[in-house]
């Protein structure tokens, strides 16, 4: 396992400046991963993602014996990713059949999968029963007697249920990442709560063991956690109340996200205070699990300078939408000489898109054709919002650790770009 030192806490744990002043990950020198593997590539510290499982397991572990940290998949659904946290015994929040293939596929148990999602369809519903999943999580008042259709189809034993509820808190991050507040698409509100546990207290089909709720994402205070928990404690207790995720990452050197050990103390102890001993606590992360680990590499096209000086390389919003999609801030670094400085420029895609601009004020020392340029923290929704724009094949992921890569998901084709033609 990697020692806990790390570039930045932008950077992955383990990476460092190495004997040649390049940037190095999982003990391999970037350099030599860009000439081996080509770019654009994303590079996961795998000791990185098994350390921060840990931290998780071992912060909630310090306060109660009952608690299940849950990796939600849509952060990065990777089977390989998603296996390590399978191994480290995290269990798996899936939105959908495809991510629960993804999750089944890694070696989650169906009894450590939650399945979510504001518009499960039949299908959804029937294969996670066949999955013996460990919850269906409830979002709608309509779900419920597709739900009930499903059981009997089957004719087991009833489905164990939470219901997702919206607390009415909103958390300080971006609107389309917050999903807390009233007016939102996803979980129920007022008299719908009480009407699902009526609904589902009185089914023969389903059993209701918790609430859900998950306020938004990349939050970087804790104050709205703790708010979430006291805003439904006029709901029964239940066996298990699940937080979701939310904790934010350092995109950049300026932000501080709290530490995972405080995040995890604020949601024990809020539900402690509201629900009292015998509740589990469930928490999902997903960007705090995997957004550091991973850190993309770019290969220089061009340069050129008109009113700005633009530093085009040969990827962009086909592997990470987030810029394009929330205004999404990264850094940028010359992988043989990853310190801060250098000329003012923007690091931009190679989409037709005058929005596909990976770092609007990046800083790169003299940026020339054929350099590797290396974005960190691009491990949360980066892989997981690929797309094939422009025909650009997707990247592929590789995994480095004790100094060794190997290619996890291989580099898409461009015959696979037709291969679902009929
Ligand atoms: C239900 C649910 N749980 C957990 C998460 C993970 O959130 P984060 O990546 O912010 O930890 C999400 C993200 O959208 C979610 O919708």
């Amino acid at each position: 396992m990697a020692a806990l030192q790390q570039l930045s806490p932008v950077f992955p744990i383990g990476s460092r400046i190495n004997d040649q002043g390049h940037l190095e990950v999982g003990g391999c020198d970037a350099l030599d991963l860009a000439a081996e593997f080509g770019t654009p590539a994303y590079v996961v510290a795998e000791d990185d993602l098994r350390v921060r499982a840990r931290q998780f397991k071992d912060a909630f572990a310090a306060h109660t014996g009952d608690y299940e940290v849950v990796f939600a998949s849509k952060a990065f659904p990777c089977t390989a990713v998603m296996r390590v946290f399978a191994e480290e015994g995290l269990g798996c929040d899936v939105a959908s059949a495809g991510e629960l293939a993804l999750a089944l596929q890694a070696g989650f148990p169906g009894e450590r999968i939650h399945l979510h999602g504001n518009a499960k369809s039949l299908d959804e519903l029937r294969v996670a029963r066949a999955a013996n999943v460990r919850h269906v999580v409830i979002d709608n008042i309509d779900e419920i007697a597709r739900l009930e259709q499903v059981v009997r189809e089957d004719a087991g034993p009833p489905q164990p249920v939470s219901i997702r509820v919206t607390p009415g808190v909103r958390g300080d991050t971006h609107d389309k990442i917050s999903t807390g507040q009233t007016d939102s698409k996803f979980g129920l509100t007022g008299a719908d709560v009480q009407n699902a546990i009526e609904r589902i207290e009185g089914s023969d089909q389903l059993e209701l063991e918790g609430v859900h709720m998950h306020i938004g994402s990349q939050l970087l205070a804790l104050a709205p956690f703790r708010e979430a928990v006291e805003a439904i404690a006029e709901l029964p207790k239940f066996r298990e109340v699940n937080l979701g995720g939310g904790l934010g990452v350092a995109y950049t050197r300026e932000q501080e996200p709290p530490r995972i050990a405080d995040y995890v103390q604020t949601k024990v102890s809020a539900v402690r205070e509201v629900f009292g001993d015998g509740v589990r606590v469930v928490d999902e992360p997903g960007r705090a699990l995997v957004a550091n680990s991973t850190v993309t590499l770019y290969t220089v096209q061009s340069v050129k300078t008109n009113v700005s000086t633009y530093v085009a390389v040969d990827g962009g919003m086909s592997d990470n939408l987030r810029p394009m999609l929330y205004g999404a801030r990264y850094e940028a670094h010359a992988a043989a000489q990853p310190a801060t400085g250098g000329v003012p420029c923007k690091l931009v895609g190679k989409h037709c898109e005058s929005g596909d601009v990976i770092v609007e004020d990046a800083h790169l020392p003299d940026p020339k054709v054929g350099d590797v340029i290396v974005t960190p923290a691009t491990g949360g929704y980066g892989f997981a919002m690929a797309n094939t724009y422009n025909g650009i094949p997707r990247a592929p992921v590789v995994f480095a650790s004790g100094g060794d890569a190997r290619v996890v998901v291989r580099r898409e084709r461009p015959e696979e770009l037709f291969a679902r033609d009929v």
